[in-house]
């Protein structure tokens, strides 16, 4: 079965190849010649990862898949959610949003989080919802080079490390998005 996975972010590919069986064949935007930048205007993860699944079998005619993913601190009242690619800002990159993150808790004790991560499923025009979430605390400093996006602060619970510092496997068999992705293969085994 040939599935797109409508990203642009490498490092989100690297990890669903990891994670789906071979027969599986992911492809990604630039294997099917979309170029442009997806639409993610909506206010939910279900709505954006929905949209960008439906637009990509709208417009270029492929069974597809799309994830949002947000990072939603307690103590923050939920945010950064939704708006966790851009929370410093339009252009904001990473790091620029582990800033902001780390001075908005600064003094603050109770650092509990969850990532959470919608996949939207759309083969032959029917359309499947897939969830995955990871408990965790921020840490008051950046640790660890793997992983992307909010990894190095980001320490799952019942572990001494962040995302950042373990293996793409060690991450996605206890990750928002590996638990997410789990659900889509058994469903597509299951069709
Ligand atoms: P997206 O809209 O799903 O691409 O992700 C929203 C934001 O969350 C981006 O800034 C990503 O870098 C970040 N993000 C998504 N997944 C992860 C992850 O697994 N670890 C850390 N940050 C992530």
């Amino acid at each position: 079965m040939k599935l797109v996975f409508a990203t642009n972010n490498l490092n989100k590919l690297s990890e669903i190849q990891s994670l789906v069986p071979e027969e599986i064949e992911i492809l990604s935007l630039k294997d099917i010649d979309c170029n442009e930048e997806l639409p993610e205007t909506k206010f939910t993860l279900e709505g954006n990862a929905l949209d960008k699944a439906t637009y990509v079998f709208e417009n270029y005619g492929y069974n597809c898949f799309a994830d949002d993913t947000g990072l939603e601190i307690d103590a923050l009242n939920g945010e950064p959610g939704v708006y966790s690619a851009r929370y410093a800002g339009e252009n904001s990159v990473a790091e620029d949003n582990m800033t902001l993150v780390l001075q908005k808790l600064e003094g603050i004790t109770q650092r509990t989080c969850i990532f959470r991560t919608v996949i939207a499923l759309v083969i032959d025009g029917n359309i499947t919802l897939f969830e995955g979430s990871c408990s965790g605390v921020i840490k008051e400093t950046r640790s660890g080079v793997k992983g992307f996006g909010y990894d190095p602060i980001f320490m799952p619970i019942g572990f001494k490390k962040t995302f950042a510092e373990m293996s793409q496997n060690e991450k996605g068999s206890i990750s928002h998005r590996g638990k997410a992705v789990k659900k889509l293969v058994e469903f597509l085994d299951s069709i």
